[in-house]
């Protein structure tokens, strides 16, 4: 492997700032493109001012933390796990595998990757409590509410989980977490169904196992066709981490607080829980739906030029060009319409994407496809309903969370994550008892 380390210290370079109030001049070290906040806060209008500080709602110019995870460059379209190109791990990798490379840092050797591979495969299942306590759920309730809920409730379980100083504690909750995520998911969708439980398969690989989970019926065994088994592996491979994204940052701003890693992961759920974040790819389906066939594709382009609508799975905060996973996650779904037969929408998501490619409406935009244009499509062709699309994110992504927040629990510049307000609020008001308000 070649060494390409992405930062590094910018010695003696510098910001010069001058801050008009009191013509003083500041010099502020610049670290890896960065200055920091508490080198802003030494500027002060006078000795007993406030400290000057940054407004950045929704951190856009923010770096939280400095992360050896996950490497993304928007304007190229690069995403890298530990400096591997996801277009590799997805075609020669497995979720497993990947899951490891996040967490550990490398990839397994033949040894490493046995031993986890069983670590994780011993885990899968839950103590029945989680059961009867999932069951109490309303027949109709959301799976990611269930989710959610449920990997909350296993810190209850594994209360030794709260000694996060201890390596080999963390180890065994994030083998844990990793192995029950896909049967807690799979429990929460049968739920939904009314089906009863199934569970785990320990002679099944990781996404075959899920998928035995979800759909086993009366037979002894399911047996899921290869190539869906490997749509799926890819799928998880594709959503196992995406640097700090809204629910990683969740996860570590919990996580900050030194809580167990179960309920930090909650926060990640939660995050993901929310439509500006998982709930893209349902949005697409919707909006294909209501285009309803190829020959009405040009009039929906031009509402969504005039600013009707949006072109939904389209544009990216971060990436300006082709989202790289969207380019896999597009030979996935051939590769699992081979087996199901194609969907009817797929054909108009193409014309979708063909015509938005050429448009300049959108060329001068930069917009893409991203990775929700195509995922919909194949997780409907997979049987799942929408509810189940996040699911299928928090499950993969459950390895990502872990590695950040392992990471944070290593990193000696790590504090409890504080955020700075602006007061906007009415100070030093007199209290007046309620009989005096009057009303
Ligand atoms: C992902 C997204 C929220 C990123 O937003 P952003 O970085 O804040 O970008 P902006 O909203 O500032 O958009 C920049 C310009 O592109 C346009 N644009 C962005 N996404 C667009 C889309 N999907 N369809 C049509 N126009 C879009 C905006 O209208 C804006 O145009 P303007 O400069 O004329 O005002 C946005 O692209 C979007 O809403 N996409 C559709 C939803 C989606 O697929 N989300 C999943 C993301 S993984």
């Amino acid at each position: 492997m070649t060494d390409q380390t992405a930062t590094s210290s910018s010695d003696g370079q510098s910001l010069t700032v001058r801050d008009n109030r009191t013509g003083q001049d500041y010099e502020l070290p610049i670290v890896d493109g960065t200055i920091r906040g508490s080198d802003l806060a030494k500027i002060k209008a006078g000795d007993d001012g406030p400290a000057l500080a940054v407004f950045d709602p929704g951190f856009i110019n923010t770096a939280s933390c400095r992360s050896a995870i996950t490497y993304i460059d928007g304007d190229q379209g690069v995403l890298e796990y530990r400096g591997y190109p996801i277009e590799q791990l997805a075609e020669k990798s497995n979720y497993l595998e990947v899951a490891y490379l996040l967490v550990h840092g490398e990839l397994p050797n033949k040894e490493q990757s046995d031993t986890w591979v069983h670590e994780i495969t011993y885990h899968t299942f839950v103590h029945e409590n989680v059961k009867t306590f999932m069951q109490g759920f309303r027949y109709d309730a959301h799976p990611m509410g269930m989710l959610l809920a449920s990997v909350g409730a296993l810190s209850t379980f594994y209360p030794e989980s709260s000694n996060i100083t201890d390596a080999g504690n963390r180890h065994m909750q994030i083998v844990r977490l990793i192995a029950k995520m896909p049967t807690l998911g799979a429990w929460a969708f049968r739920h939904a169904q009314g089906k009863p439980y199934v569970y785990p398969d320990n002679d099944l690989g990781y996404a075959a196992n899920f998928l035995a989970m979800l759909f086993r019926m009366s037979e002894q065994r399911f047996e899921a066709d290869e190539r869906l088994i490997r749509a799926l592996e890819v799928l998880f491979i594709l959503h196992a981490d995406h640097e700090q994204n809204c629910s990683t940052n969740a996860v570590r701003s919990v996580g900050s607080s030194q809580v167990d890693p179960y309920s930090a992961m909650t926060a990640g759920i939660a995050a993901l829980y929310g439509p500006l974040h998982g709930g893209a790819n349902e949005a697409v389906l919707r909006m294909l739906r209501r285009i309803g066939s190829i020959d009405k594709v040009p009039e929906f382009i031009e509402g969504v030029k005039a600013g009707k609508e949006r072109l939904m799975g389209f544009g990216h905060r971060v990436y300006k060009n082709y989202d790289p996973r969207a380019k896999i996650i597009k030979q996935a779904a051939e590769d699992v319409f081979a087996v199901t037969g194609v969907n009817p929408l797929l054909k108009i998501a193409v014309e979708l994407e063909k015509i938005a490619l050429e448009d300049e409406y959108f060329v001068k935009r930069r917009l893409y496809p991203n990775v929700d244009f195509y995922s919909g499509l194949i997780y409907e062709a997979l049987s799942f309903p929408p509810e189940m699309f996040t699911v299928l994110f928090a499950i993969p992504r459950t390895s990502g969370w872990l590695a950040q927040w392992l990471e944070l629990v290593d990193d000696s510049d790590q504090k409890i994550a504080r955020p700075k307000q602006i007061y906007t609020g009415p100070r030093k008001l007199d209290y007046v008892s309620c009989q005096e308000r009057g009303g």
